[in-house]
């Protein structure tokens, strides 16, 4: 009898120890989520004047916004302190210049007018790198064009934003359906032959231009494919029969 409750014993109280541990992490996953919202609860408004202060010179901690959300960037004092490359962004919102790569006080600004939808991309690519790097902390919002004063979001440029987001979406999806349908040539460069170019699959070699003013490229075409003005240019290389699925340039 004793032979298996031993072996009974040390089984049921694995199981407790187990469950035991169990437990406990889940209080701890609960600990965290109390203080992540407690952190959340602790989101400051700042004022435009009020984030200006922390440039790293009347200050020593550097604070920077983007879209409105303000980060501690401190942990980056390389880039962003007095008389460093990216120090335009200290202090304020300069969202814009986060893809014009304007980096006076003039081009440091919030409002992203007349950006197209692919710039528009780029500032939310770097709002999101702030919003995941470790090292910079998020603070609170910004009053001005993107929140109020109590920290709420202005929803109308929000969802322009969103819709120029949409659009950059967009035109990427219809890039990748014209790679497929106009693959790209295949080429070679050689100092006996010059540059080659070639299509397979009976197709020929064009000079394509789209119509979202993306950079030309060789695309092959099947021959006598009708093909709508819409998608943009195409155009034969000299030197090059224009039935010919290879090319020497
Ligand atoms: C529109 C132009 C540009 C913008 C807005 C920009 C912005 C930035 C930002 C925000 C960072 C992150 C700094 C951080 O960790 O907090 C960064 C990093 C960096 N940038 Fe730029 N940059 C631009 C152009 C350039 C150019 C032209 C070069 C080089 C010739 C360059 C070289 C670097 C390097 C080496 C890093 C550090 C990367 C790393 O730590 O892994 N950037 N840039």
């Amino acid at each position: 009898m004793s032979s298996y409750l031993f072996p009974l014993l040390i089984v049921v109280l694995a199981i407790f120890i187990i469950s035991r541990d169990g437990k406990k992490d889940e209080d701890k996953k609960g600990e965290e989520i109390v203080k992540n919202s407690a952190e959340e609860e602790e989101e400051r408004v700042f004022t435009a004047e009020e984030l200006s202060v922390y440039d790293g010179n009347r200050s020593t901690r550097i604070y920077l916004a983007v879209l409105g959300e303000v980060y501690d960037v401190t942990d980056g004092e390389g880039y962003y302190g007095p008389g460093q490359g990216y120090s335009c962004f200290a202090g304020r919102d300069g969202s814009r210049a986060f893809v014009t790569g304007n980096f006076t006080k003039e081009g440091a600004r919030a409002d992203l007018d007349g950006l197209t939808p692919g710039e528009v991309a780029g500032v939310i690519h770097w709002r999101d790198f702030y919003r995941k790097e470790d090292k910079y902390k998020y603070l609170g919002k910004l009053v001005g064009l993107y929140y109020d004063e109590n920290g709420n979001a202005r929803e109308e440029i929000h969802e322009s934003i969103e819709r120029r987001l949409a659009e950059h979406q967009q035109i990427q999806d219809n890039k990748k359906k014209l790679e497929a349908r106009f693959p790209k040539c295949s080429s070679k460069w050689t100092q006996k032959t010059g540059k080659m170019l070639w299509c397979e699959d009976n197709r020929v070699p064009r000079n394509f231009t789209d119509s979202y003013g993306s950079r030309s490229r060789c695309a092959c075409i099947q021959l006598g494919e009708e093909i709508e003005d819409s998608v943009g240019t195409f155009t034969q290389y000299g030197n090059c029969p224009p039935d010919e699925s290879k090319c020497h340039l």
